[in-house]
């Protein structure tokens, strides 16, 4: 198990919000993660024109996840200009379960969660096995966090 150094991480968020594209709402957020092989992954928000295209830091975080070797996320931090812990918007919590599973640490603004806290219920890959339609056996919610494999 990796141990989880906050301020590494904290300071990770930190340096990729101040790399934010946000000139429409003119709030940037920087998100960082621990994957379990120890490498810190982060990402900014980048908005568009068409509102609605926006990607959000947490979403480019998880690129870099999966460009950089994929892994799961052990845990996962996000920072405002403010440089504190903000809360991740709905689909970033859909994206962090995915890539970290329930046991993955989130530094909330209250104090550090575990995903299964964060997103109560979450829909996942266990609910596609279910019917099977998982097209490979490994399913991601029976172990510490998602490990890449389908
Ligand atoms: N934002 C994120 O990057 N992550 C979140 O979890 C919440 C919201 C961004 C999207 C948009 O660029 C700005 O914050 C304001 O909503």
């Amino acid at each position: 198990m990796t141990s989880i150094n906050w301020d590494a991480l904290l300071g990770s968020a930190i340096d990729a919000m101040k790399r934010a594209y946000c000139p429409y709402s003119g709030f940037p957020v920087g998100a960082a993660g621990l994957a379990q092989d120890g490498r810190i992954v982060s990402g900014c928000n980048v908005e568009n024109a068409g509102y609605g295209v926006t990607l959000c830091a947490e979403c480019g975080m998880v690129s870099e996840l999966i460009r950089s070797g994929g892994g799961a996320l052990v845990a996962v931090v996000a920072v405002n200009g403010d440089e504190v812990p903000v809360s991740p918007c709905g689909r970033c919590r859909q994206l962090i379960y995915e890539h970290g599973g329930p046991s993955c640490l989130v530094l909330m603004p209250e104090g550090v969660a575990p995903m299964s806290e964060v997103l109560p219920g979450a829909f996942g890959p266990h609910d596609l096995d279910s019917v099977g339609a998982l097209p490979a056996p490994a399913s991601s919610d029976t172990k510490e966090g998602y490990d890449g494999a389908l």
